[in-house]
């Protein structure tokens, strides 16, 4: 009985423990404010782009819910308005697994939109399936959509300096790699659709991010807009909504002990959008709301300007 109550006295010390030096996320410091700015967060109608959203507002930006579903966004743009005390928020769709609906929505946001100051790169899944154009979800999705949405933004964004983007990646990039003559033959960076390839092709996409986010650097060189990808902690989200339901009640413990909430989960994002002095470390990745290296393939200059050439020809910029 005695060695039961030491037992778990001893468990509980080291839970607590590790959640708050090992788990607890850093905060974001910066008092910015936003006042006539406008920023875009794609997929903000739930997780951590809900909650990065919300910040922004109460820092008093015109904030864009860029996202797919005009119910589930509409229903956010109501909770963060009410939150915030902010009206300036606003709904524009935007489907990233359809390059046309990644197209009109730039067509709508530059002809409608004066400004653009901060493009926050956060809608992601873990998924199978396939996009409109037939490309592998994740990295049509994760990467593809992304990559021609900022490129559609980067005139304003350029007017607009100083200005960002900023791309939530993932840890798991370091896991991640590219093959191209898969992706010529295929349209995707993996082949299968179990819940394991599903991963994979996450991790891949998340690769995508970080090599994005370094030749985006590279090609901004010599104007006022930088760029930042990150690792956003280990949230409690939706992210893991595909998975079947006994995979689910698996992860279940794991997440409700370890994982941590949205707020936490928004703290990088909003370091690397309103960080005062960033800009000399244009390129690179954060996590904890610091500078972190990234996996070897991540700082393959060469890897990241074949998928910058690759891109721009699957998507017809080029
Ligand atoms: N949670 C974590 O532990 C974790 C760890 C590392 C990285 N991340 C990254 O953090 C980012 C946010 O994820 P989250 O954890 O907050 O997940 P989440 O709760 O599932 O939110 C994902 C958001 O992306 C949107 N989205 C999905 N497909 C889209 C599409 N085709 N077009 C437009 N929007 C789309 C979703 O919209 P719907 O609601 O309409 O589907 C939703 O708003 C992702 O990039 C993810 O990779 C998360
Ligand atoms: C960048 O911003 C500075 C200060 O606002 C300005 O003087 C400079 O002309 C800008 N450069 C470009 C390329 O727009």
């Amino acid at each position: 009985m005695t060695m039961f109550v030491y037992l778990t006295a001893g468990f509980v010390l080291f839970y607590v423990f590790l959640y708050y030096f090992v788990l607890k996320a850093a905060r974001c410091c910066s008092q910015v404010k936003l006042q006539g700015k406008t920023v875009v967060v794609t997929g903000s109608n739930t997780g951590i782009g809900k909650s990065t959203a919300l910040e922004l507002a109460k820092r008093g930006a015109r904030v864009i819910l860029a996202c797919r579903s005009r119910k589930r966004a509409e229903a956010a743009v109501l909770d963060i308005r009410r939150e915030s005390g902010n009206n300036q928020v606003l709904f524009m769709q935007l489907d990233l697994a359809s390059l046309k609906s990644v197209r009109s929505f730039a067509e709508t946001f530059l002809n409608t939109e004066p400004r653009l100051d901060i493009l926050i790169n956060n809608a992601g899944v873990i998924a199978s399936g396939r996009t409109e154009e037939g490309f592998g979800l994740a990295f049509g999705v994760n990467h593809l959509g992304h990559f021609l949405l900022t490129n559609l933004l980067l005139e304003r964004l350029k007017q607009c300096g100083p200005s960002r983007v900023v791309t939530v990646s993932a840890l798991l990039h370091r896991c991640g790699n590219i093959n191209f003559p898969l992706l010529a033959s295929t349209k995707d960076l993996v082949s299968g659709e179990s819940t394991l390839q599903n991963i994979r092709a996450y991790c891949n996409s998340k690769l995508c991010n970080v090599l994005f986010t370094r030749e985006l650097a590279n090609q901004l060189q010599g104007t006022n807009v930088s760029c930042f990808c990150l690792h956003p902690g280990v949230i409690r989200t939706e992210i893991g909504r595909s998975l079947s339901w006994w995979q689910q009640l698996l992860v279940t413990p794991l997440v409700k002990l370890f994982f941590l909430d949205v707020e936490a989960g928004s703290q990088t994002t909003l370091h690397c959008a309103l960080q005062e002095g960033l800009e000399p470390l244009s390129g690179r990745y954060f996590s904890n709301c610091a500078l972190q290296q990234v996996g070897a393939r991540g700082r393959d200059d060469a890897l990241a300007k074949k998928l910058w050439e690759v891109s721009e020809r699957l998507t017809g910029l080029s």
